[in-house]
């Protein structure tokens, strides 16, 4: 179904597992996440949630294909579910990118605590390409985390960028090898796991808690705006750009 989790000790694994797309994430995948993490949250033995992705990439973004034909109607559609979910989760979440990691593959990443980027990923915020607007809180989050112009060029120009901008930008913890990512991320995930739950979600709380009203806002502006752009002529023209070069 596109998403595979699994769980040791106290980590929740979520892979990615649609790697024939690049994980592009559809609405059905959306659902899934977002289970997901609802139940991580009022599961006890569950105490890290570890993001990534099968293949070789770790997301695509939206699936554009099925955006285009099943938009989100509401704040109740899946994609939306699954902003609010992660936004506000309890436990930490740790990620391990690599490949490409475009749209919500780089916007959930500002809300991970632990983010570990092989050196062959290339990331991209292409929202003003595809007419749209940015998701995910991440016209908030970029500017906070990695000031504002750093953020502008970005979210504005939309143009790939590689892990070592991604973490002067400040939103990856470390660059490591691509053969030892998931190795690195594993352990740091096990590290955070093995650490009092209780301090480790409180620790985090205390660190998200103030921003949390921001974020939902800013969710809330950013998905008001982005769906009845969807409909225009300028995302309408990038969609099917992107659709008509996709191999028969
Ligand atoms: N939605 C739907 N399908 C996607 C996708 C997406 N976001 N990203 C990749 N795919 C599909 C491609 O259509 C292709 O499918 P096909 O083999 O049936 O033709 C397959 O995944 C492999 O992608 P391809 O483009 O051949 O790989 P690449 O290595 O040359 O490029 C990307 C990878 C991610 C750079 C490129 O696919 C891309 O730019 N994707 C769109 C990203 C995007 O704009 N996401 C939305 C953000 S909101």
């Amino acid at each position: 179904m596109g998403v595979d989790v699994t769980r040791d000790a106290g980590v929740l694994e979520i892979a990615l597992d649609r790697p024939q797309k690049k994980n592009a994430l559809t609405a059905d995948m959306y659902a899934l996440l977002a289970d997901a993490l609802r139940d991580a949250d009022r599961d006890d033995a569950v105490r890290v949630v570890l993001f990534r992705g099968n293949g070789d990439s770790f997301c695509a973004g939206n699936d554009l294909e099925d955006f285009a034909q099943n938009p989100p109607a509401d704040e109740d559609a899946p994609v939306f579910r699954f902003l609010q979910t992660a936004a506000g989760a309890a436990k930490p979440f740790v990620a391990a990118v690599h490949g490409s990691a475009v749209g919500i593959g780089t916007t959930l990443l500002l809300h991970c605590e632990l983010v570990y980027a092989a050196e062959d990923t290339r990331f991209a915020l292409p929202f003003t390409r595809l007419g749209l607007v940015p998701e995910f809180a991440s016209s908030y989050l970029l500017p906070l985390v990695a000031g504002y112009q750093r953020a502008a060029e970005l979210l504005l120009l939309g143009e790939p960028f590689d892990a070592k901008k991604a973490y002067e930008a400040g939103f990856v913890t470390r660059v490591v090898p691509s053969a030892e990512l998931t190795g690195v991320a594993r352990d740091a995930a096990r590290k955070l796991a093995a650490l009092p739950p209780k301090s480790v979600q409180r620790a985090k709380a205390l660190m998200r808690g103030p921003l949390l009203p921001s974020l939902r806002s800013q969710m809330k502006t950013e998905s008001e705006m982005f769906r009845p752009m969807l409909a225009e002529p300028a995302a309408r023209a990038a969609l099917e750009s992107f659709l008509a070069r996709r191999k028969p």
